[in-house]
């Protein structure tokens, strides 16, 4: 495609648009069907941002721990399904990194309340599913 001058402001602007919808809304709430560890009430952005953060410190895609749909006429994954046995796997890992950080570094505020470090699945994993790999 030919980039010229008035499409880029055109593109300029819709984006500055969106932009401005998005910075604008109200978190979005989202009822999840399956949580058993994180809050019931997240919004859709900050569980995303929880399953990104799982994907990078594995290494892995959504599928790793998300089984596929029943429905064959689709490739989507079920979400909410806890058929895959690495979904729960993660559920225990994330209560025993919730409880590393509670008991050891005081929810990251050190005796002074200087920032402790916290440790996170990417601590351990460094982008393996396997962290001894
Ligand atoms: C390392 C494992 C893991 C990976 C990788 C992962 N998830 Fe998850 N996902 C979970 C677990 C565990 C839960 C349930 C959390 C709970 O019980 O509170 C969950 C829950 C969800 C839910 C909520 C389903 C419901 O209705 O209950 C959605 C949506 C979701 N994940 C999307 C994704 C997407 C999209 C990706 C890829 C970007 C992804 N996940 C990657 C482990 C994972
Ligand atoms: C203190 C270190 C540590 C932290 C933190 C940690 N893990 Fe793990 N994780 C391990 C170890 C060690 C294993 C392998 C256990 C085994 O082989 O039995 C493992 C295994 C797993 C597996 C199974 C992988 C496989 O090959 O089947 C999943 C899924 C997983 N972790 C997810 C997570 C997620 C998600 C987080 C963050 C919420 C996390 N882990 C945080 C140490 C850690």
């Amino acid at each position: 495609m030919m980039f010229n001058r008035k499409t880029g402001v055109a593109v300029i602007l819709t984006l500055a648009i969106i932009g401005g919808i998005a910075a604008t809304k109200p978190p979005e709430e989202h009822k999840f069907q399956n949580l058993k560890v994180l809050p019931k009430k997240i919004s859709m952005q900050d569980l995303g941002k929880v399953m990104d953060n799982f994907k990078e410190a594995l290494g892995v895609k959504c599928n790793f721990c998300h089984a596929a749909s029943k429905d064959s006429s689709n490739h989507h994954l079920d979400f909410a399904s806890d058929e895959k046995p690495e979904k729960n796997i993660a559920r225990k890992m994330y209560k025993m990194t919730a409880k590393i950080n509670k008991k050891f570094f005081s929810y990251n505020k050190g005796e002074t309340g200087e920032m402790m470090p916290s440790v996170e699945c990417m601590t351990c994993h460094h982008g393996h599913e396997h962290p001894t790999k």
